[in-house]
């Protein structure tokens, strides 16, 4: 069992009975679907699931879980993904999946936010490894390219997989990729980008996280936020 299936089956032991739980998207998320998807069969295990995106739904009916749909739920009770960063403090970077808007809906709509890592995705600051990804009204990119790079962020339009066009997220947006040579306070840059229009959403999760789940050396580490 590598790093990340050792996260994903810790985390789905953490499941009681009952529980409406987030999928989230990714390789992590994918390991954790599958094991939930086995104690939901050899467990009879009741629990109900929502999708974070159309590739998550997709993961999940093939393995068999109940789906409820986004627009029938007001919260739930675990929302359960990976992440690309993950700062000491407990903030995220995500995106890499580019799905922001279900993503952050589920993370704010949860009472628990568990966060799946191997250690590879431990930083000391966030954007250390990856450009922060900014979903975008597609009419409105040239725009917020420009209020973008008053605040320091040299920012390119995401190509789509095979490079012929560009990205576009199950929410009809484009993605913007950001770099910032300095990043002086993460949840300043997240107020920012908040009070941006034309950015729908963006991929620093800041305050959301209540248990990260670090997985390495034949062992999991949990954080929470109180620590
Ligand atoms: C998708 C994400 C993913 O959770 C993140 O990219 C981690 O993926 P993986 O588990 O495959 O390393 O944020 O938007």
């Amino acid at each position: 069992m590598n790093d990340k299936q050792r996260v994903g089956h810790f985390a789905a032991e953490q499941v009681k009975p009952g529980m409406i739980v987030g999928l989230g998207t990714g390789s992590t998320a994918n390991h954790f679907i599958e094991a939930l998807a086995k104690r939901y069969h050899e467990e009879s295990l009741p629990v109900q699931t929502v999708a974070s995106s159309v590739v998550s739904a997709i993961k999940a009916k093939q393995v068999g879980l109940p789906l409820l749909a986004i627009e029938h739920i007001d919260g739930l009770d675990v929302y359960v993904d990976g992440a690309d960063e993950v700062s000491p403090d407990m903030t995220l970077l995500k995106g890499r999946g580019a799905d922001l808007v279900r993503e952050k809906l589920l993370a704010r709509a949860s009472r628990e936010f568990w966060v799946l890592i191997d250690y590879s995705k431990r930083v000391e600051r966030i954007g250390q490894n990856y450009p922060i990804p900014l979903e975008v009204i597609p009419f409105a990119w040239q725009m917020v390219q420009r209020l973008i790079s008053q605040v320091g962020g040299q920012s390119r339009l995401r190509p789509s997989g095979n490079g012929d066009g560009l990205a576009v997220t199950s929410h009809g947006s484009l993605v913007l990729d950001v770099d910032f040579p300095y990043i002086p306070d993460i949840h300043e840059l997240n107020e920012q980008l908040n009070s941006i229009s034309g950015i729908v959403e963006h991929g620093i999760f800041s305050k959301l996280a209540t248990t990260v789940f670090t997985g390495g050396d034949g062992r999991v580490e949990v954080q929470t936020a109180e620590d």
